[in-house]
This record gives C-alpha cells, structure tokens and sequence, in this order.
C-alpha cells in the first residue's frame, strides 16, 4: 500500500514582504553571516534565533581543520541559546548560507543533522518552532515546524 506523507511550506517573494520582526532575523542572520569561520568550505552561513521574551541571537558556522569536528550555524546557534536560556522558548530560527564571494543564491535548508537536532528543542519546549530559510536575494521559504523538513522523524517516543 502507498502512503503519502504531506509537508507545508510558505514561499516569501521578497524581504518587503516579511514583518517587522521576521525583517530583523533576516538583517541578523544576513550580517553575522559575514563572520562566519568557514576557512575551509568559504560556505558563509548565517543564523538568527528569536526567542519568546522577543530577544534575537544570532551564530554561524565554525569550521575545524579536522573537517568533521567543524558545527553548522543552526546547531552552534541552537545549542548557544538553549546552554543559556533553558527555559526560554524558541519561537523562529531563520538560516542565510551562501558562498563567500556570492551575490546571488537560492535558500539553503538546514542539513539533516541540524533538523535533527532542532526537533530536538521543538520536543522539548512542546512548541512549534517556525523556520525560516533565505536567500542572499531575499528569497524566502518559510515552514511552521521542523517536522515539515523531517516528516519522518525518529525521537524519544520511540525510546
Ligand atoms: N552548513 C551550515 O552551517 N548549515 C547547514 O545547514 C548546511 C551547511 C555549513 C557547514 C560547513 O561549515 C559549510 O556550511 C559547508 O557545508
């Protein structure tokens, strides 16, 4: 038997287009961006988390000479705010990667392993956290959940 899994995502024309708070997650993620410590990959990305008490945070991705002990912007961002403020909700995690010298660019998803680690937290807090996935153009793709981007997900109920 066929069976289908169904997954939601918003599609935002252009950062005109997003309000004023999304506006500045974008700013955020597009700025600390320029940071990033990716001297092997030149893969620049950029995230920005927004939490419930409306603060905004923000971490790229660190990369290591050793390439696997190197961490995406997502999960160094992620683990930051959770190591920091345990009991604060996560609201929005919004991601611009690109290469370095880039103009131009589609948006980049979060890889398996951060959307791994993000239903982690959305398990956690018992809330939806909403992603946000950019462009350099401001292009925009928007899910209500990381379960969208891993429908077929394995967590601690299985354990
Ligand atoms: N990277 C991220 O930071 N987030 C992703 O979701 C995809 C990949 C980083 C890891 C590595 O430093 C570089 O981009 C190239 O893979």
């Amino acid at each position: 038997m066929q069976k289908e899994i169904n997954i939601h995502f918003e599609a935002i024309e252009n950062y005109q287009a997003l309000n004023d708070v999304e506006k500045k997650l974008f700013d955020a993620a597009m700025n600390i961006r320029k940071t990033a410590y990716a001297p092997y990959s030149e893969f620049l990305v950029g995230c920005a988390i927004l939490l419930e008490n409306g603060e905004i945070y923000t971490g790229t991705n660190q990369e290591n000479a050793a390439y696997p002990s190197g961490l995406c912007a997502e999960r160094t961002t992620i683990f930051w705010t959770a190591s920091n403020f345990p009991d604060v909700k996560i609201k929005k995690l919004f991601v611009i990667g690109a290469p370095r010298d880039a103009t131009s660019s589609t948006p980049i998803p979060p890889c398996g392993a951060c959307r791994q680690s993000i239903l982690e937290y959305e398990a956690k807090q018992k809330d939806l956290i909403e992603i946000y996935f950019a462009s350099l153009d401001g292009e925009i793709f928007k899910t209500k959940s990381i379960r969208d981007l891993l429908p077929f997900s394995f967590d601690a109920s299985f354990l």
